[in-house]
């Protein structure tokens, strides 16, 4: 029988590695004859380890497993959650990016062919660039690292630019705290972001793409070169792509740990060998990126979109969606939730849907207080915000962001006031030091946020101020978005900070 025990990081921290080499030896005792695939995961982190069976019966999934429900698996007496996608937060995705995730062998070229992988790349083979491009626009699709920026719109910067080299850079520097989408698409599914990054090489005639990965995900890590030295042995990477003479080649790159290295011009710095600091934009890397020349950078998410808008067509993926939020979106949810993990849907749903409906509420089963959205950056959004339907301009209007679409759960015992204070000490830790804004801001911001909740009111139109600075004068994100979780909380919930309501704007 053929067994798939997750090799997903979330599922090793929760016992994967046991449970597989548990069968292996409880098999060979047994005299049963066993092959373990190591699958990415279905998304239910809850479940995980979440291990499937395929025998004449089908592909039943069994969880969340430990060691001591091997030899009833084995056995056949564990009773059985039946197939994945009959389980109710699995049946209401429509899993378009995710297709394939945990359902294949992450590293059998085969199987990800057999599952519709390489038929986007063949359809775009078949395309001038300038077609290639406007499929992607066509698509409506959207940034998925955070920003939303029409992806069409940056490939046809980077297409129209003059350059004796072009080049692709994949964000896979995933660092919003409670986001785990690009890590488990890398481990589960590489190959789909290998065959964007292609696609995306042959749109604006690049030859060259880097994959810049975070060193805390080893696994996607190990995972990627693997799938990188199978790419190239089987055409897919190379100087001769599918046999049509097209050339196109991967590396990965390896980060160092620094947040604000998830931030384009500082993640270009780093790939060039240089201190992870912030550029000044302009130029944009789409004209002047690495080492000068015109430069995707794009998150993971967005590439391994790709290969799914060329297989179905733009038209398919752009049907799904609402308002200018076109396709699906890979909400992540984490924190204080009862039922954690990927849920891939089209944009539309509201985020009480996700939160209470899909998620469960909170694991503890408490009122659920805040919820940040689009990681350390966004916006906490109370309860009376669970209306807004999950959309771009939707968030921005209600004062949100949905930035790389990650959420973090907290319930009644949440003191939104340490969040706050948690939320500046972040940008101050993380800050590069290349903007005061940023650099000071978010020092002076610290003490300043405990100066309020000591009981200093005078402090509050100053942390105001000073947010007002930040969010106009620093020259990335880091520093530019650290207001939204400072503020939605000081406005939210002025009790945890010791002030009434009257006495914040
Ligand atoms: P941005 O709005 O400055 O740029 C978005 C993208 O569009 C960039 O790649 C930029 O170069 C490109 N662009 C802008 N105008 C262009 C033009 N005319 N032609 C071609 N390309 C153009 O936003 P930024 O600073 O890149 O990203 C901020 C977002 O990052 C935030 O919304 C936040 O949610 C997200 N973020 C994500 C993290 C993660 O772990 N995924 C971590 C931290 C922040």
């Amino acid at each position: 029988m053929k067994i798939y025990v997750p090799l997903d990081s979330a599922a090793v921290a929760l016992g994967a590695d046991d449970v597989a080499a548990a069968i292996t030896s409880y098999a060979a005792k047994a005299g049963i004859s066993v092959e373990i695939v190591r699958n990415g995961s279905r998304g239910m982190v809850w479940l995980e380890p979440l291990v499937e069976i395929e025998d004449a019966q089908g592909r039943r999934a069994f969880g969340p497993l430990s060691p001591a429900d091997v030899p009833a698996l084995l056995e056949g007496t564990l009773k059985s959650l039946g197939r994945v996608e009959d389980i109710a937060f699995f049946a209401r995705q429509t899993r378009l990016t995710f297709a394939r995730c945990g359902l294949i062998d992450p590293l059998d070229l085969t199987s990800y062919a057999a599952h519709g992988g390489l038929g986007g790349l063949k359809r775009a083979l078949s395309m001038t660039a300038q077609q290639t491009v406007e499929e992607v626009t066509a698509s409506g699709l959207r940034g998925r690292g955070g920003a939303g920026f029409p992806t069409g719109l940056k490939w046809e910067t980077v297409r129209s630019a003059q350059a004796s080299q072009k080049y692709i850079v994949c964000n896979a520097d995933e660092g919003d705290s409670g986001t785990f989408a690009d890590r488990m698409l890398m481990e589960g599914d590489p190959f789909s972001l290998i065959e964007g990054m292609v696609i995306a090489g042959l749109a604006v005639g690049a030859t060259r793409g880097y994959v810049y990965l975070r060193s805390e995900y080893p696994v996607a890590i190990r995972v990627m070169r693997a799938a990188v030295d199978i790419a190239r042995e089987n055409a897919l990477l190379g100087e001769d792509i599918l046999g049509t003479g097209t050339a196109f080649d991967v590396d990965i790159r390896v980060g160092a740990g620094a947040y604000v290295c998830g931030e384009e011009t500082a993640l270009l710095n780093s790939l060039e060998g240089k201190r992870g600091t912030v550029r000044a934009k302009p130029p944009l890397p789409a004209l002047h990126g690495f080492m000068g020349q015109p430069t995707v950078v794009n998150n993971v998410i967005s590439l391994a979109t790709i290969p799914v808008i060329f297989e179905h067509g733009a038209a398919h993926y752009a049907a799904f969606g609402i308002g200018r939020s076109k396709g699906t979106v890979t909400l992540q949810l984490a924190g204080n939730v009862k039922y954690g993990g990927l849920f891939e849907a089209g944009f539309g749903m509201t985020l009480g849907d996700v939160v209470t409906d899909i998620g469960g509420g909170t694991a503890t089963g408490k009122p659920v207080k805040a919820v940040q959205v689009g990681g350390p950056l966004g916006a906490f959004m109370r309860p009376d915000k669970f209306e807004t339907p999950i959309g771009y301009e939707e968030f921005d209007n209600a004062g949100g962001l949905i930035g790389h679409a990650g959420l973090t759960v907290f319930d009644d015992s949440a003191d939104m006031g340490a969040l706050a204070q948690f939320a500046m000490e972040f940008c101050a830790i993380e800050s590069c030091g290349k903007c005061t804004p940023c650099r000071i801001g978010s020092t002076r911001g610290v003490e300043t946020i405990a100066r309020i909740r000591n009981g200093d009111h005078a402090a509050i139109p100053l942390l105001e101020d000073l947010c007002d600075t930040m969010r106009d004068g620093s020259l990335c994100a880091l520093g530019g978005f650290t207001p939204y979780p400072v503020l939605s909380a000081l406005n939210g919930w002025p009790q945890d900070f010791g002030v009434t309501t009257a006495e914040v704007t």
